[in-house]
């Protein structure tokens, strides 16, 4: 991935996703060895593995993931900033809530959940559509939350009057999401899938396929992940091992 393609993922040079379009096109695709859409049906380069079939629910659910990752990076951030506000680098926080917003809230919320998934819902039998108000206004709180993390974070450094105001911020936005996301997770994408029916459920996977590659030029995915891998290498929060809990003994 060029170092251009990186960027316009984080949103730093650009307001939208839609500059991404014409940006990346010639990037890897979600499979892994084509470089774009007419050769997509080669098979993987020498070294690189098979590619393998990602179901709709399964594509949301690791989108999921992505924006746990950041969610992790927004709870040390809360510790540090009160501990030590010059540890706390704005751009790498900056970046976090870039990729929560480009995409995190305008594709995974905007271009499918709200668009094919919660309509399904509400019209299916089950409490999974009782969830979905809150669901709706918790994105909307989400991005105006994401909008102020922005605002505070493109400054050069964070002021010591916006230190406490950012951490309660950050600590509702995580306390938020994380349940959020697990309402999806465990009763709305359950619920789509048995509505919408196996075969349907394969169409939906495609139809995603090709809005993320509409949304991103490129297999999202593959970006999100590589972006957050830099963010967490850059704060040395991607050390695994370290995040293991102590023992008891
Ligand atoms: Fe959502
Ligand atoms: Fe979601």
């Amino acid at each position: 991935m060029d170092e251009k393609r990186r960027q316009l993922l984080a949103g730093i040079s650009i307001a939208g996703a839609g500059v991404l379009l014409n940006a990346c096109r010639n990037t890897q695709s979600r499979t892994g060895g084509a470089t774009n859409d007419e050769n997509k049906n080669e098979g993987p380069a020498p070294g690189e593995a098979e590619p393998v079939e990602v179901t709709a629910t399964e594509d949301l659910m690791r989108e999921h993931g992505i924006l746990r990752r950041a969610l992790l990076v927004y709870r040390e951030t809360v510790v540090k900033l009160r501990q030590d506000v010059g540890s706390v680098p704005p751009d790498a926080l900056e970046k976090t809530a870039k990729l929560f917003q480009v995409f995190g809230e305008d594709y995974h919320e905007r271009k499918l959940e709200e668009v094919f998934i919660f309509p399904a819902v509400r019209k299916a039998p089950g409490a999974a559509a009782g969830y979905l108000d809150i669901l709706l206004a918790q994105h909307v709180r989400g991005r105006e939350i994401t909008d102020y993390v922005l605002s505070i974070s493109q400054a050069d450094r964070i002021a010591s009057n916006s230190i406490e105001p950012l951490a309660k911020a950050l600590e509702s936005f995580v306390r938020m999401y994380e349940h959020h996301a697990a309402i999806e997770d465990t009763v709305v994408f359950p619920a789509w899938k048995a509505a919408v029916g196996a075969n349907e459920l394969d169409a939906m996977g495609e139809k995603f396929e090709d809005i993320e590659h509409e949304q991103f030029g490129g297999d999202g995915f593959d970006m999100a992940l590589k972006r957050m891998e830099e963010i967490e290498q850059s704060l040395g929060l991607s050390n695994l091992d370290m995040f293991t809990a102590p023992s008891l003994g």
